[in-house]
């Protein structure tokens, strides 16, 4: 998500710190349950000095999460970005977006996009999203293998994401492609990958800015585009903000939903006792929505910057340093979830305290929508007796940041 052009290529080549969280290849082999567990235990907020991001801190438990992000004029969003990797901040290409400010202008800019997301847009919007729901279940053929990311997962969010923006239905899969390409983090190591993001965001930044044009002295519409040039702070909103904020909208939904769509599919199928309570009871489907995007939780970390010395978790963090904040590691707390915190329980009690949104004034804003989207996939399983079982290996993103997979072959069955 972070649009800023990044700091010079950084491949740390000194000695590595098995507690170093932020190695891509932890994600990749689906190996990172280990190192968060020790520092769970010894160090819940500990210092890495090396890592191919720089020096940073680990925030790896629920409460000092919770406690940063109530904090936000001492751990800033703006002053360094929310991801690990930093910006350039002589850089003249910058697409600032609202995830990335800090009050007041945070304020002001996330309530141009927010009314997308209230609870009667999401009764307005179901019926569609059923309709299109249903369509792909019924195109899927039963015992024959197929992969279930590119067929069901991007194809649902990016569906979405193109109603939500009034984008060319038949264009819709470049969302999916600048997606990718704006929310890889590990692109940033290699001054060539950099440039070839940054091609890609400027294409998709023309693409926005010509849907823009066609709208821009029309009769409003309920799409995002047409809710963000009627709105107020728009006339604040430089062509930089408001593409920022675009690319933001696209990378916060598609990404993150379709990963949890995919841990739908693996998950389940990983404790098959869960999935067999999940089908016998549909009325768990509310609460399986919650324990999903808890267990995967889409976006490993958000990062913070402190703004002053303050003291969190009994260790001195000094102005200007960063901080991790990593959901993965406290939604899997035992200290709130319990020692069974690493399985999948579909009726997990407290599923619903999870951190996978994150907390305070950047909670995402999306995450009606997203539970929306999740919950009408596995209602419309259920009424057809769909279950999903993984045939083969899966393939993970290499990344800290988007937590989730690029391949997944499945067969799906009657129950
Ligand atoms: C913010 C996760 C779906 C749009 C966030 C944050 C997280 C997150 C962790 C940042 C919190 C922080 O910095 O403290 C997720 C997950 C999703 C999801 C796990 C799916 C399961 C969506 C969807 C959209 C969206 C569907 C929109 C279509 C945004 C936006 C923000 C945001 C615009 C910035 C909010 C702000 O800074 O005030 N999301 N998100 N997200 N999300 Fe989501």
């Amino acid at each position: 998500m972070d649009m800023v052009k990044s700091a010079p290529a950084l491949k740390y080549d000194g000695p590595i710190d098995p507690l170093d969280v932020s190695r891509a290849e932890l994600y990749r082999d689906d190996t990172w349950q280990a190192p968060f567990e020790e520092l769970r235990e010894k160090a819940p907020v500990y210092r890495v000095e090396g890592s191919d991001f720089g020096p940073y801190w680990s925030v790896s438990t629920y409460k000092p999460i919770v406690e940063a992000e109530s904090l936000p004029e001492i751990f800033s969003s703006e002053a360094g970005g929310i991801t690990l990797a930093d910006m350039m901040p002589d850089s003249d290409v910058k697409m600032p977006m609202f995830i990335a400010m800090d009050r007041p202008k945070h304020t002001g800019q996330r309530r141009t996009v927010a009314p997308a997301f209230t609870p009667s847009e999401m009764v307005r919007m179901k019926d569609d999203i059923v309709r299109r729901t249903a369509e792909i279940l019924d195109t899927l053929e039963y015992g024959k293998e197929f992969d279930w990311v590119d067929t069901v997962s991007i194809e649902l969010t990016t569906q979405m994401l193109a109603i939500l923006f009034d984008f060319p239905w038949e264009d819709r899969r470049k969302l999916t492609f600048w997606s990718d390409w704006a929310g890889d983090i590990e692109l940033v190591k290699t001054p060539e990958l950099r440039e070839e993001r940054l091609k890609h965001m400027f294409e998709c930044g023309a693409y926005f800015g010509n849907l823009w044009n066609q709208k821009v002295g029309k009769e409003p519409t309920p799409d995002l585009i047409s809710m963000m040039i009627h709105s107020d702070a728009m006339s604040e909103m430089d062509q930089y903000e408001f593409l920022g904020n675009l690319i933001l909208l696209i990378v916060g939904g598609n990404d993150t939903t379709r990963n949890t769509m995919s841990a739908i599919a693996y998950g389940l199928d990983l404790f098959p006792d869960e999935r067999a309570k999940v089908e016998a009871d549909p009325g768990l489907i509310g609460n399986t929505v919650q324990e999903i995007i808890r267990w995967q939780t889409p976006l490993a970390h958000m990062r913070r910057t402190a703004t002053q010395d303050h003291e969190l978790g009994g260790q001195m963090i000094k102005a200007g340093e960063k901080l991790a904040l990593w959901y993965l590691s406290a939604n899997r707390d035992a200290s709130v979830f319990g020692d069974n915190a690493d399985d999948i329980q579909v009726d997990r009690p407290n599923a619903r305290r999870h951190l996978a949104f994150g907390h305070g004034i950047h909670r995402c804003v999306g995450a009606r929508l997203a539970e929306l989207q999740v919950s009408v996939l596995l209602e419309e399983m259920a009424k057809r007796r769909m279950r999903v079982n993984v045939v083969g290996e899966v393939e993970r993103v290499s990344a800290c940041f988007v937590h989730g997979y690029r391949k997944m072959p499945v067969e799906i069955s009657k129950y």
